[in-house]
C-alpha cells in the first residue's frame, strides 16, 4: 500500500480575467517528501503556491491536509493550519522591524495588561533566527535597512517558526547566496526529516535533481508528468517542461578566438566605495566582461558604482576615456543601462503597464519635442515585447500581474528598446526558465555581434564561463583574479580566487 499523501490538491482551476493560469492541475505530496515543482515562466506555479498558502482563491477544485479538507483563510490561516510559504518576489513588509515581520498577524501572542510585550517579541525572534542558524541580525532593526538576502532569511524565519507541515519555497535559491542557500537546503533536509513535507519550485534542473525526491512537472497550467527520482533526466523534464527539445548546452560556443577590442568603453578607476577597494576594470567594445565572486564581494556594489547609483569615495567612473558618469540620470541618457537583481525595487514599476515599463527611458527618443507620441511609443512597447516573448494578455496589463521571469524580459526589453550600447546586467537570468534563459544568451551574443558592451555579474559559475570574454574575480571588494576565455577557463580555476 503506497503511504497516504499529506497534502492532496485536486481539479484546481484558476483565471484571471481571460488569463487561465490553472487548468484541471493536481498534485499529491507525500510526508517526508521534498517535492519540486517545475515549468517554465508563467505556466502557474507561484498561482497554484498562492492558492496552496491561503494567499489566493482558486477558481475551482479542492484541497487536502491529511486527509481533511483544506480551506485556507488567508496566509496566517493556512500558516495556523500547517502550511507556510516563502514567496518568490520580497515577501517582507517595509517600514517596520525584524520582529514585527516575523510575527506579522501574530502579535495577539505578545499581547500583555494590553500592550505589546515588545521585549519578549524580540527576544522569541531571535530564537526563531538561531532556530535556522541566522545571527548577527537584531531583531529590533527595521527591514528596510537589510540586504536583499538577509530579507529573505527572515521570510525563511518566520515561515518556519510556524513549525509547517508543509513548507512550500517559491524559486528561492536565485536570491540567496552560497551560504544562504546551505541554510535553507540544511532546512529542508530538517523538515523532510521531521516527517514534514517541502514543495521546492525552481529552475535549476540541477538544483531539481539533487534536492527533490519526487517532481511535478506544469506546462501553461496543466499538469504534464510526476515523475520519482530515479525517473529524473535532464532532457526529459525540459522536454516535458517546454514541449520540445532543447539541447543541454545554450551558451556561446566559440572560444574567444577574436579576441577583445581596444576600445574602453567604460571603466572604473580606482573606486573605493563601501567594501570595494581600490577596484580598476575596463570595459571593452563589443566585450561581455564576466563579474563573479561569492554574494557579498562586492560585485553587485561595483555593478551599481557603474551605474552612478553609488557614488565612490575614491575614484571615479568614466565613459569613453574622458566622461565622468556621474549619477543614473547621466547614464541612462548616454545610453548605459542597468538590471538590477533586485528586480522589483530597483528595476521595475509593478503598478504601472507593460508599456509604460518598456518605454520610460525611451520617451524622450520617441518624441524630442511636444507631446509623446502614442502610436510611437506603443509600437515600441509592442515590438520589445514581442522579442523578448512576454507572456501577457496584452501591453496594457500591470507588472504585478505578470510572472517572475515575465516581469525579468520586461525590464530587459525597456534597456533593448532604449538602444543602450552598454549593458550592467546584475543577474540577467535570475528566476528565468531554461527555454527563455537560452533566448537570453543567444540575444547576449548577438547583441555582442552588434558591438554592444556588457557586464555580466552572476552568480553562477557555469553562466559566466559560458558567456564572458573576460572574468574578473571579487573577493572582500578587491578584484583577485583576471580569466580569459581565449585561455580556457574552467570551474577550479575561478573557485580557487574566489573563496
Ligand atoms: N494577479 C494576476 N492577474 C492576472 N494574471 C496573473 C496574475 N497572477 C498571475 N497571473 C498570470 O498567471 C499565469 C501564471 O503565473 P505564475 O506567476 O503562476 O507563473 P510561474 O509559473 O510562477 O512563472 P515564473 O517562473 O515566471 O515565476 C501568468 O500568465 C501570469 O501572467
Ligand atoms: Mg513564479
Amino acid at each position: 500500500m503506497s503511504p497516504k499523501a499529506l497534502f492532496r490538491a485536486e481539479h484546481i482551476y484558476k483565471n484571471f480575467g481571460v488569463v487561465q493560469a490553472l487548468k484541471d492541475f493536481e498534485i499529491e505530496i507525500y510526508p517526508g517528501e521534498i517535492r519540486g515543482l517545475i515549468g517554465e515562466n508563467g505556466s502557474g506555479k507561484s498561482t497554484f503556491s498562492a492558492i496552496a498558502s491561503g494567499t489566493l482563491k482558486a477558481s475551482e477544485g479542492a484541497m487536502f491536509l491529511e486527509d481533511e479538507p483544506y480551506i485556507p483563510h488567508g496566509t496566517v490561516d493556512a500558516m495556523d493550519k500547517g502550511i507556510s510559504m516563502v514567496v518568490q518576489e520580497q515577501g517582507t513588509i517595509a517600514g517596520i522591524t525584524v520582529a514585527a515581520n516575523v510575527f506579522f498577524g501574530k502579535e495577539a501572542q505578545f499581547a500583555k495588561h494590553g500592550f505589546m510585550d515588545i521585549r519578549k517579541m524580540n527576544e522569541e525572534t531571535k530564537n526563531a533566527l538561531e532556530a535556522i542558524g541566522v545571527t548577527g541580525i537584531a531583531p529590533q532593526t527595521l527591514i528596510d535597512t537589510l540586504s536583499f538576502e538577509d530579507r529573505k532569511l527572515i521570510e525563511l524565519a518566520r515561515s518556519m517558526y510556524a513549525k509547517p507541515k508543509l513548507w512550500i519555497i517559491d524559486e528561492t535559491t536565485t536570491a540567496l547566496s552560497i551560504s544562504g542557500r546551505e541554510i535553507l537546503y540544511a532546512l529542508m533536509e530538517r523538515q523532510k526529516a521531521a516527517g514534514g513535507s517541502v514543495l521546492f519550485i525552481s529552475h535549476d534542473i540541477d538544483e531539481i535533481m539533487d534536492k527533490c525526491d519526487s517532481l511535478t512537472i506544469l506546462r501553461d497550467g496543466t499538469l504534464t508528468a510526476n515523475l520519482k527520482k530515479n525517473e529524473f533526466d535532464p532532457d526529459r523534464i525540459r522536454s516535458l517542461m517546454i514541449g520540445r527539445e532543447l539541447s543541454g548546452n545554450y551558451y556561446r560556443s566559440d572560444s574567444g578566438e577574436k579576441g577583445i577590442s581596444d576600445e574602453v568603453v567604460l571603466e572604473a578607476r580606482n573606486v573605493s566605495a563601501g567594501l570595494l577597494k581600490n577596484v580598476s576594470v575596463q570595459l571593452h567594445r563589443g566585450e561581455i566582461l564576466g563579474i563573479g565572486g561569492l554574494s557579498d564581494c562586492g560585485m553587485h556594489e561595483l555593478g551599481k558604482v557603474m551605474f552612478g547609483s553609488i557614488k565612490p569615495e575614491n575614484g571615479q567612473v568614466l565613459k569613453d576615456g574622458k566622461d565622468i558618469v556621474k549619477d543614473t540620470r547621466w547614464a541612462v541618457k548616454n545610453r548605459i543601462a542597468y538590471l538590477s537583481k533586485n528586480r522589483d525595487q530597483e528595476s521595475l514599476m509593478p503598478i504601472c503597464s507593460i508599456k509604460d515599463n518598456i518605454t520610460l527611458p525611451s520617451l524622450k527618443d520617441l518624441t524630442p519635442v511636444g507631446p509623446v507620441s502614442l502610436r510611437k511609443q506603443k509600437e515600441l512597447a509592442k515590438t520589445w515585447s514581442e522579442k523578448m516573448d512576454v507572456k501577457a494578455p496584452s501591453i496594457d496589463v500591470f507588472c504585478t500581474t505578470l510572472s517572475g521571469g515575465n516581469k525579468q524580459k520586461v525590464v530587459l526589453a525597456k534597456w533593448l528598446g532604449k538602444k543602450s550600447t552598454i549593458l550592467i546586467l546584475d543577474c540577467p537570468t535570475r528566476g528565468i526558465d531554461v527555454g527563455t534563459k537560452a533566448n537570453i544568451y543567444q540575444l547576449i551574443e548577438d547583441l555582442k555581434e552588434q558591438g554592444i558592451s556588457m557586464i555580466l555579474i552572476s552568480e553562477e559559475l557555469p553562466e559566466l564561463i559560458g558567456m564572458s570574454d573576460r572574468i574578473i574575480l571579487l573577493k572582500n571588494g578587491e578584484v583577485t583574479g583576471t580569466f580569459l576565455r581565449s585561455e580556457g577557463i574552467t570551474e577550479e580555476k575561478l573557485i580557487h580566487k574566489m573563496i
